[in-house]
């Protein structure tokens, strides 16, 4: 019954139209210049606030950003001698980073600008023989870095460099008795992880090792009264689960299980009708993760105004398509 759910409760005035110039200008006010990404996105996660930002212009169908700028960012953060990407200038190379680098760079068409045999070298000395991956040097663990990995690999169009069957046999390590995911075998369900693990599979086309029934049920229990989805069973609703919940859902062809007009509602809700962008939830900060996320959202649920977005990589699809990738979906 809905009164055992933590969730929101959307106001009648919430905004319930898509804000398409607002948003462009909320993105735009961040990466004005390339001193503004040094002000108001921390340095420990300024490449992914890079991708993050350049992902939703891009599917606002806006190329305001110069791309020289983040051409000459992105190679601020290369480590020339191991590889990998790091969050900003003399930041030790990670997985998350390097993943990161290569979407920035995909976007503005400019991957063959970098050694790839070097970042392929980086990605794939990370990988242990139980198949799992570091996320860097320090020998932390976490189906994110699997997928981070694997991305990485196949943007690259080296995804065979890894052990993709160890690393397939890893994730489905990380299954609990839920259906679900978590970061480590034995921990905790999680949709972020879901996604992370679901999308893996696909990238490695083995998404019939999954039982997809029982996944799906777990993602749509995800749907509060409200409308909006939570990570977890017991958790407040929140914009990016539309992105990892929905994403994974749209991957294996399960989408139509969920209400999508009031997760459309609630995601409308959260954006700020002053500034632009969305927040986690209506009435919070907004900030350029969550905006992406809205849009990536609200583009899986066939928005006409924005462009498509690819599930598994979340990036544009005809970029997607342009780089000749087909990545495994089901219907
Ligand atoms: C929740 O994070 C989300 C995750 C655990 C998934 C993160 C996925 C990646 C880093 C892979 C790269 C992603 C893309 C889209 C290319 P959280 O820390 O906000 O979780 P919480 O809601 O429990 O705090
Ligand atoms: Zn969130």
């Amino acid at each position: 019954p809905s009164s055992f759910h933590k969730d929101v409760i959307l106001k009648d005035d919430a905004p319930s139209q898509l804000l398409l110039s607002k948003h462009r200008e909320f993105i735009l006010g961040y990466a004005k210049n390339q001193s503004s990404y040094e002000y108001v996105m921390s340095e420990w996660l300024r490449a992914s606030g890079v991708y993050w930002c350049l992902t939703a212009l891009k599917l606002l169908n806006n190329s305001d950003l110069k791309e020289d700028d983040l051409f000459e960012f992105v190679m601020s953060c290369y480590n020339e001698e191991k590889g990998g990407f790091g969050a900003s200038e003399n930041h030790d190379p990670h997985l998350l980073y390097t993943l990161s680098a290569v979407q920035i760079l995909a976007m503005i068409d400019r991957l063959d600008s970098v050694d790839r045999d070097k970042v392929v070298k980086f990605v794939v000395n990370l990988q242990q023989t139980d198949g799992s991956f570091w996320g860097d040097e320090w020998g932390e663990v976490d189906t994110r870095f699997t997928f981070c990995a694997f991305a990485t690999l196949v943007i690259l169009d080296r995804l065979h460099e890894c052990d993709v069957e160890t690393g397939v046999q890893f994730v489905l390590q990380c299954k609990n008795f839920d259906g679900a995911f978590g970061c480590v075998p034995g921990s905790e369900s999680h949709a972020g992880q879901v996604f992370c693990c679901v999308g893996a599979l696909s990238i490695a086309n083995k998404l019939h090792l999954l039982d997809i029934d029982q996944l799906a049920w777990w993602l749509c229990e995800r749907q509060l009264p409200s409308g909006g989805l939570n990570g977890r069973p017991e958790k407040l609703p929140d914009v990016c689960y539309s992105w990892w919940v929905l994403s994974a859902l749209k991957i294996i062809g399960r989408t139509h299980w969920l209400d999508k007009p009031s997760l459309i509602k609630f995601i409308l809700a959260s954006q700020d009708e002053e500034t632009g962008g969305f927040a986690d939830r209506p009435g919070d900060m907004v900030d350029p993760f969550h905006t992406l996320f809205g849009l990536a959202g609200l583009s899986l649920l066939g928005d006409q105004h924005l462009a498509k977005v690819n599930p598994v990589l979340c990036l544009p699809q005809s970029l997607v398509d342009d780089l000749g990738l087909k990545l495994e979906t089901l219907s």
